[in-house]
């Protein structure tokens, strides 16, 4: 029996070093890492900016406590917000919690405006993270029911469907939409620009929040900072984690507007939430990102792994279809997918499975373009061999 619970079913193999977009295990096998820590480490492993940035404020003052100020979380802060267009930011430690503090924003800011039951819309296919409250705007029954009762005060519609939205208006407790533009756990699906273009316009109608969960679709990974810069349509609330440390956890809940001010002092809180350490990280994250040339890589290096893909790929047939933004890349496949992961590792590259049958790739926008081949070339004989094992 492990020492540690079973919450994940965990493929064969511990990494100890990681360079770039290369992960080592322990005896010194090297393997081309096409998932990124699940989208975190989006400069790659152990960026020498980011490292730096760590280790030098670990050395000067790693905590204080939200108590006082905290003048890397200020600085980081002025840098999102400049970067995004957001007024204010709550520091957090991870996806969850930061879509947690947005929940509890757009129920204070429909509480500061009079509703009774405050209620947000929520997609098919989303996911927000684990706890209660990120729970329940999350999709899938089965990974809700064994924890319920869970917090009411959610719709959920089908994505991509604007008219669903708009068979909500007679409600007048609803204060927000709340979407991935990009759904990553379910599936890698980007929604319809133009439906999230109606989102937008029918939230400023309607005086609703439009809050865009970039937990795995920002800091970089679709080729801007921020997938909604490249969509062209600014939310009202910000939810991002994830790539923000490249590895060294931090969350984050920006808002503009009134929604910004909406929660005042003891409405919500963390003690470990932008500690100097975390914020270190994420302005190194920051700054690389803004000083190189990494955000426009993304969409060559997907391009590069794509038609590496196609090229070694023997029957078409094998993929439904190909999805994401940047370096958020799906791919449906028709393929048995039991062994697919473990085929790839076998293989030398670690990718991941989501939604059942969707590839999920997240490569670091370090990776160079040889890497970007080698990877697509693997990924196809994976799933080449797994369309062998086809009944
Ligand atoms: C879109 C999205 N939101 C929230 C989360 C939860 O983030 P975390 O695991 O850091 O709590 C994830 C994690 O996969 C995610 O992809």
């Amino acid at each position: 029996m492990s020492v540690i619970m079973p919450t994940y079913k965990r493929l064969p193999v511990a990494f100890v070093r990681g360079r770039g977009a290369t992960l080592w295990d322990a005896r010194g096998r090297a393997y081309l890492d096409g998932l990124s820590g699940i989208a975190v480490t989006n400069l790659g492993h152990c960026h020498p900016r980011v490292t730096q940035a760590v280790v030098e404020q670990a050395a000067e003052l790693a905590h204080t406590s939200n108590l006082f100020r905290i003048p890397g979380q200020e600085q980081l802060g002025a840098e999102l917000t400049s970067a995004t267009g957001m007024d204010a930011v709550f520091f957090c430690n991870s996806g969850t919690e930061a879509n947690e503090a947005a929940i509890k924003l757009a129920r204070r800011h429909g509480h500061n405006r009079g509703l009774g039951q405050p209620t947000i819309v929520v997609l098919e296919g989303a996911f927000h993270g684990r706890s209660l409250g990120a729970l329940a705007a999350t999709a899938g029954e089965k990974m809700k029911t064994p924890f319920a009762p869970l917090p009411s005060g959610f719709l959920r519609v089908p994505r991509d469907d604007l008219q669903a939205v708009h068979d909500l208006t007679s409600n007048r407790d609803i204060v927000a939409v709340l979407v991935e533009p990009v759904q990553g756990e379910g599936g890698v699906r980007l929604l319809d620009p133009d439906y999230l273009q109606g989102l937008r316009t029918l939230c400023d109608d309607q005086g609703w929040l439009l809050m865009f969960d970039e937990v795995q679709s920002g800091n970089g990974r679709c080729g801007a900072l921020y997938a909604f810069q490249r969509l062209q349509i600014a939310p009202d609330v910000l939810i991002t984690a994830k790539g923000l440390g490249n590895g060294y956890p931090i969350g984050a809940c920006m808002a503009r507007g009134a929604a910004s001010q909406a929660l005042g002092a003891g409405d919500h809180g963390t003690t470990f939430g932008g500690s100097p350490l975390a914020c270190a990280a994420g302005s190194a994250v920051i700054n690389t990102l803004a000083d190189s040339a990494l955000l426009s890589s993304a969409d060559v290096l997907r391009e590069q792994l794509l038609s590496s893909f196609r090229a070694h790929l023997v029957d078409a047939a094998s993929v439904a279809e190909v999805r994401g933004l940047g370096l958020m890349i799906g791919i449906e496949v028709t393929v048995p997918t039991e062994n697919l992961v473990t085929a790839a590792l076998e293989l030398g590259v670690v990718i991941n499975l989501t939604a059942g049958n969707t590839l999920r790739l997240l490569p670091p926008l370090v990776m160079s373009a040889a890497e970007a081949e080698q990877l697509g070339k693997a990924v196809a004989e994976a799933v080449n061999r797994a369309s062998e094992e086809t009944p």
